[in-house]
Order: C-alpha cells, then sequence, then structure tokens
C-alpha cells in the first residue's frame, strides 16, 4: 500500500525567524492519521523548522542539494551537510532545472547523494506548455525519469522510499492546475516508465504526487484518484488554512486506503 504524502515546498520564502512558527502553526492543524507531512523550508530555516516540529510526526526536508560531495562550489549544499537538519529532500524541481541549468544527468547523481545521506528523495518531473499542447507530455517526462534514474537501482532506490513528483511547469504558480484524470494518467505512464527501467513489481510501490497550484479547494480532484498519492504544495502551503484543508482531505484518501 502507497502512503499519501503531502509535501510542503516553500521555496524561496519565509526567514528563521518566522519559519519556526509558520511549521508549528501547520503541524498543530494538519494532524490527520495516515497522511505523511513533510515540509521543506529553505536551508537557512531547516534547523528552526526541526526545532519547531520536535515531537510532532512532521518530516523536514531539503529543497536540493549539489550533485558534488565536497569542494569549490560557492553557494552550495552538499547533501551530508544535512544531517540532523533533513530526513527528505527534494531533487529536480522545474525552478532548478529552469534558473540553475540542472540536467537529467545531475538530478540522476543527487539522487545518488541523496541515498548515500539517508535523505528521502521527491524526483519532480513535468512538462512544459509547448510540450503538453503538442502531445509530447508524456515523451518529455519520461525523457526526464530515464534520465535521472537509468542504470541506478530499483532495489536502492525504492528502499530510499522514492517519491516522484508531476508537476508540469505550466501549472506551477500560476493558478492554473492540471485536470485530476491528466495527473492521474501521467502517474500512470511514470509507472509505466519505471517498469520499462526494470523496476517490475516496485514501480507500484512508488508514490507519485501531483504538484502544480494545489488549494484545499482544488486538492480532492487529485486525491479522488486512486493513481496520485498526494501533492506537492508550493504556495498554499505557506498558508496554514490551505495547509488544514489540503490534509483533511488527504485524510479522507488515507482513510479509504485502509492507511491511519
Ligand atoms: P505552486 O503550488 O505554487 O504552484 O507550486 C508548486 C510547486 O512547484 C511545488 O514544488
Amino acid at each position: 500500500m502507497r502512503p499519501i504524502v503531502i509535501a510542503a515546498n516553500w521555496k524561496m520564502n519565509t526567514t528563521p525567524a518566522d519559519a519556526g512558527g509558520l511549521a508549528r502553526t501547520i503541524a498543530s492543524r494538519t494532524r490527520e492519521p495516515g497522511v505523511t507531512r513533510v515540509i521543506c523550508p529553505p536551508y537557512v530555516s531547516l534547523a528552526a523548522v526541526r526545532d519547531a516540529l520536535a515531537g510532532e510526526d512532521v518530516a523536514v526536508g531539503a529543497q536540493n542539494v549539489h550533485h558534488e560531495l565536497a569542494g569549490a562550489y560557492t553557494g552550495e549544499i552538499a547533501a551530508p551537510m544535512l544531517a540532523g537538519l533533513a530526513s527528505w529532500v527534494i531533487l529536480g524541481h522545474s525552478e532548478r532545472r529552469a534558473y540553475a541549468g540542472e540536467t537529467d544527468a545531475q538530478v540522476g547523481a543527487k539522487l545518488d547523494r541523496a541515498l548515500a545521506a539517508g535523505l528521502r528523495p521527491i524526483l519532480c518531473v513535468g512538462e512544459v506548455l509547448a510540450d503538453r499542447e503538442a502531445g509530447r507530455a508524456t515523451e518529455v517526462v519520461d525523457a526526464q525519469l530515464r534520465g535521472a534514474l537509468e542504470g541506478r537501482d530499483p532495489v536502492a532506490l525504492s528502499a530510499a522510499g522514492l517519491v516522484i513528483a508531476y508537476e508540469p511547469v505550466w501549472a506551477i504558480g500560476t493558478g492554473r492546475n492540471a485536470r485530476g484524470a491528466d495527473a492521474a494518467a501521467m502517474a500512470d505512464a511514470i509507472r509505466a516508465g519505471l517498469r520499462s527501467l526494470g523496476w517490475g513489481g516496485s514501480a507500484e510501490t512508488v508514490p507519485v504526487l501531483y504538484g502544480g497550484s494545489v488549494t484545499s479547494a482544488n486538492v480532492d480532484e487529485f486525491l479522488t484518484e486512486p493513481a496520485v498519492d498526494g501533492a506537492l504544495v508550493g504556495g498554499a502551503s505557506l498558508k496554514p488554512d490551505e495547509m488544514a484543508g489540503i490534509v483533511a482531505r488527504a485524510g479522507l484518501t488515507a482513510r479509504a486506503r485502509g492507511l491511519g
């Protein structure tokens, strides 16, 4: 049985002074049995959020790690530096692919670093609007998956709890969410891609999340889809009322699936 995961990606928002309070408020308003909660603040707020969440069943995640272990990479953070600060990490987010030029090969190397450091990875994939309009969405996502996962050990990745987030670029921060049916179709395509990479039955155990303008008002559309296992939430994840609504709805799905 796959878990239901609601992950908050705070992106470049909050300060160490306010992040802890926000995390605590969200945690206290989202206690739903069977829902795995993750909060991913900026690096400088990881310690504050970790401390604020002591005693709460909410994981802390980072938003990225560098693909090298150490060295002359000014401004970067390596996976081993997150020891004690984070237990999850977002990798290959489309904003990093677009603004930091991250390649599929680098994202694959980041996966290796995350696994070696004991971090649970959320691998992000998703097409831009031109690709969807040209009917190439599945092809693009499949190439991203292949670029990051080919040649990597499915057993190790599934043991590390790999999560895949389907985040169509045109839906991120635009208020224009994908349709539930499209997210479900892509989740099926992602699992087919995993099988073609030699994952066999393990493909069915990988949680696939949807991300892109998720709110408490539209999350139902995604969580009613059996192929979709939760959400990676951006803008709405900074709002306790929104997170309360999203996680409450996730709790219904968790109960329907016999979790919690
Ligand atoms: P929004 O929810 O703000 O569209 O962001 C989605 C996202 O990129 C989460 O990683």
